[in-house]
């Protein structure tokens, strides 16, 4: 007999054991004559049956009971059994089943600790990927899989995401051990590297050697910082020193040269005295608009997170901007045209600095006008609380590919001509910066051949 799985040997020999001490016993009582042979085997015929009976529940019960735990560790849910005829399995039973509960909520926490170190990791601004100490990737964060495209990253050699031989020789020396097993390199180091774009990317890598291997086997971590944007600034402010001396450079070589001359050749020279100081008048002129320009831009930018507050009538400024210019218009044979609406709110702003933005724009569409021809100064009213003023000539036009550089420092489109008609390249750099400080817009249109109109867009008071 033997049911649930459980082997015949084992039956037998449970039954055995258990009715060798009752059987004995009657052997005995017959052997002493107590019992007749007869009653004798009927003793031994019922408690045998009824044993039996016993022992087949008994072992019933606890073959329930070994496959209540199988189901337990098999992380099913699993019904408890009744185990009525072994009380002792069912405390087991309900003890197993205690212990499988704690189990899995610590597995649970386990896991949530598990997605709470990635979460960390993945709210890093910074691209990071660890890798192990056969320098495969181990894990890479969000950043990371946007910046290199590392989907479904883990398993290959870092060098599928980042290529670069002087990062890798560095990772390299970070996982190098000696004879001895030990790590025989640095635990850290910094790599500057491209990424090859587009865009182009300049980056510097941080790498850490972890003390011992993490458990998903992370041992080294590389971190990359993005500089492109403090290599350009970087960049940007020496092209700005050198293009200042520069143009600083030529007013005063032409200076020395002609006090030079006046010392020299054409000390008794009247004419020739009085043309070379005018020359070094203009000069001098020239240098100080530079120096002037200089200064007006770094105090601008010095402010330029304050925005100015006060009211502007722009009608007042356009007028005073236009009666400086007027000589100079006319002198070139322009007419600047002022069409400002009746209805045209006052801006928000500063007016000094405002004077400075028109009179640089219409400085500009003036002298970049061709001979006769007409300059509109355009102000409208633009929705309920901003203000446009247009600026527009019939010049010879910007070429499109300029236009995204043109509010640069010393960006000019023609330097040789912008230098010959007294510019320096910083105006419309001026305009750019305080438009910005205004929270305003500045827009440029231009059509080769045919003009220019340069939009800016202001903040108005609101009106009541
Ligand atoms: N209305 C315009 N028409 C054609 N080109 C223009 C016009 N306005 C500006 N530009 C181009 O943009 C360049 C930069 O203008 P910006 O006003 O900054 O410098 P500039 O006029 O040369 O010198 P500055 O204004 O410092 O005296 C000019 O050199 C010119 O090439
Ligand atoms: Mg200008």
């Amino acid at each position: 007999m033997a049911d649930n799985g459980i082997p015949l040997r084992r039956t037998l020999a449970a039954n055995a054991v258990a009715l060798a001490p009752s059987w004995g016993a009657l052997a005995i009582l017959y052997g002493a004559g107590e019992l007749s042979g007869r009653s004798t085997l009927f003793a031994m015929a019922g408690i045998g049956l009824v044993t039996i009976l016993l022992i087949q529940r008994y072992l019933n019960s606890l073959a329930s009971f070994a496959r209540f735990v199988g189901e337990l560790s098999d992380e099913r849910e699993p019904v408890m059994p009744r185990l009525s005829f072994a009380p002792a399995t069912e405390e087991l039973a309900t003890a197993a089943a205690t212990l499988s509960t704690g189990w899995r909520r610590q597995r649970a926490s386990i896991d949530n600790l598990a997605a709470s170190a990635q979460a960390i990791v993945d709210g890093l601004p910074d691209p990071l990927v660890s890798v192990d100490r056969q320098r495969r990737i181990v894990r890479t964060n969000l950043a990371a899989a946007l910046l290199l495209g590392s989907s479904g990253g883990t398993e290959r050699d870092v060098s599928t995401l980042l290529r670069q031989p002087q990062l890798l020789a560095a990772i390299d020396a970070l996982l190098e051990t000696g004879p001895d097993g030990n790590f025989s390199g640095p635990d850290q180091g910094v790599v500057e590297l491209v990424l090859a774009g587009p865009p182009e990317l300049d980056m510097v890598a941080h790498l850490r050697r972890l003390p011992r291997a993490a458990a998903d086997g992370s041992l080294a971590l590389i971190v990359l910082h993005d500089t492109t944007a403090l290599r350009r600034a970087e960049r940007m402010r020496a092209d700005f020193v050198a293009n200042a001396s520069h143009e600083l450079k030529t007013p005063i070589a032409g200076l020395a040269g002609f006090i030079e001359t006046l010392r020299g050749p054409a000390r008794e020279d009247a004419a020739a005295r009085e043309r070379f100081l005018g020359i070094m008048a203009e000069q001098a002129d020239r240098m100080r608009r530079l120096v002037d320009d200089l200064l007006m831009l770094s105090r601008i930018e010095q402010h330029e997170h304050a925005r100015p507050a006060a009211d502007v009538d722009l009608t007042q400024v356009l007028r005073s901007v236009l009666d400086l210019l007027q000589l100079k218009a006319s002198s070139r044979g322009v007419t600047v045209v002022l069409d400002i609406a009746p209805d045209l709110p006052r801006a928000v702003g500063d007016p000094d600095e405002l004077t400075i933005v028109f009179q640089n724009l219409i400085d500009n569409a003036v002298k970049y006008a061709r001979p006769s021809t007409e300059v509109r100064v355009i102000a409208r009213p633009s929705g309920p609380e901003r203000v446009t003023i247009a600026v527009a000539d019939e010049g010879d036009g910007i070429p499109a590919s300029h236009l995204p550089r043109l509010t640069e420092r010393f960006y000019r489109v023609d330097a040789a001509r912008s230098r010959q008609l007294g510019g320096t390249g910083l105006g419309l750099a001026i305009v750019k910066h305080v438009v910005n400080r205004h929270r305003g817009r500045l827009d440029i249109q231009s059509v080769p051949g045919k003009g220019s109109t340069f939009t800016v867009t202001l903040p108005a008071v609101r009106q009541a």
